[in-house]
């Protein structure tokens, strides 16, 4: 049994991928413990956008996340209701759905429960644990912004995949990271991922090359 905090964080097929992976790298460099779950989706988006073909019944982690300590990522299938997140008694420091589609964000909004991610997202609603979704859309239709607005009711947090700019961002990764960090800060989990406004960090200079 390990000893480290766990959060579950879902990937559903919203393009952005890349938020999912990135957040479960600084979980775990952060101490923290994860249990994941990809919808048969967001695998496809895994394939179109980063290239990566994986076995939806049980990914190669370390193709997604690099090297990992054993057991600090735990994959659960979609099918898995029985998985411990599914349970209110085992869910109890919240919930990232990253990225979330429209899909998912509409199932959870109405409180279906027909797969892991759907159910998490049911049960941290009704134990009022954290629940955070990132959406990717645009535009946003009538319908996606009256789900949004159910869930915000509901207790969830609805942090849309739109990095900020005032951190001066020079690199997709940059971007990504703001997203992530903007996550981290909801879930009340320390991190370096952006610098903060007014933060008294260096600023960068201008001209200055990357390396
Ligand atoms: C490459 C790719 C990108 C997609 N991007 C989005 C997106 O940004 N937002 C969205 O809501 N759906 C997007 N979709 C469609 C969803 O994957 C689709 O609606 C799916 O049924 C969602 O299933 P899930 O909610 O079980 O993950 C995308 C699909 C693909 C293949």
């Amino acid at each position: 049994m390990s000893a480290e905090p766990r959060l579950f964080v879902g990937m559903a097929g919203g393009s952005g991928a890349c938020y999912g992976r990135r957040l479960v790298r600084a979980l775990v460099e952060l101490g923290w413990g994860v249990d994941l779950c990809i919808s048969r989706a967001a695998f496809e988006v895994l394939r179109h956008e980063e290239g990566l073909s994986l076995d939806p019944a049980s990914p190669e982690l370390e193709r997604l996340f690099g090297p990992l300590p054993p057991e600090r990522v735990r994959f659960y299938a979609n099918e898995r209701i029985d998985a411990p997140a599914a349970s209110g008694s085992a869910l109890r420091r919240g919930a990232v759905i990253v990225p979330c589609s429209m899909g998912t964000l509409a199932r959870i909004s109405w409180g279906f429960s027909s797969c892991l991610i759907e159910r998490v997202g049911d049960v941290a609603l009704k134990e009022g644990c954290p629940l955070v979704l990132v959406p990717r859309e645009a535009p946003y239709s009538a319908l996606h912004l009256e789900n949004m607005l159910r869930l915000a009711h509901a207790g969830a947090v609805v942090l849309p995949a739109s990095p900020g700019f005032y951190h001066r961002p020079r690199t997709i990764e940059d971007l990504v990271d703001h997203v992530v960090g903007k996550v981290l800060d909801r879930l009340r989990i320390e991190h370096r991922l952006f610098r903060r406004w007014g933060g008294g960090d260096p600023e960068p200079a201008e001209e200055a090359p990357r390396g």
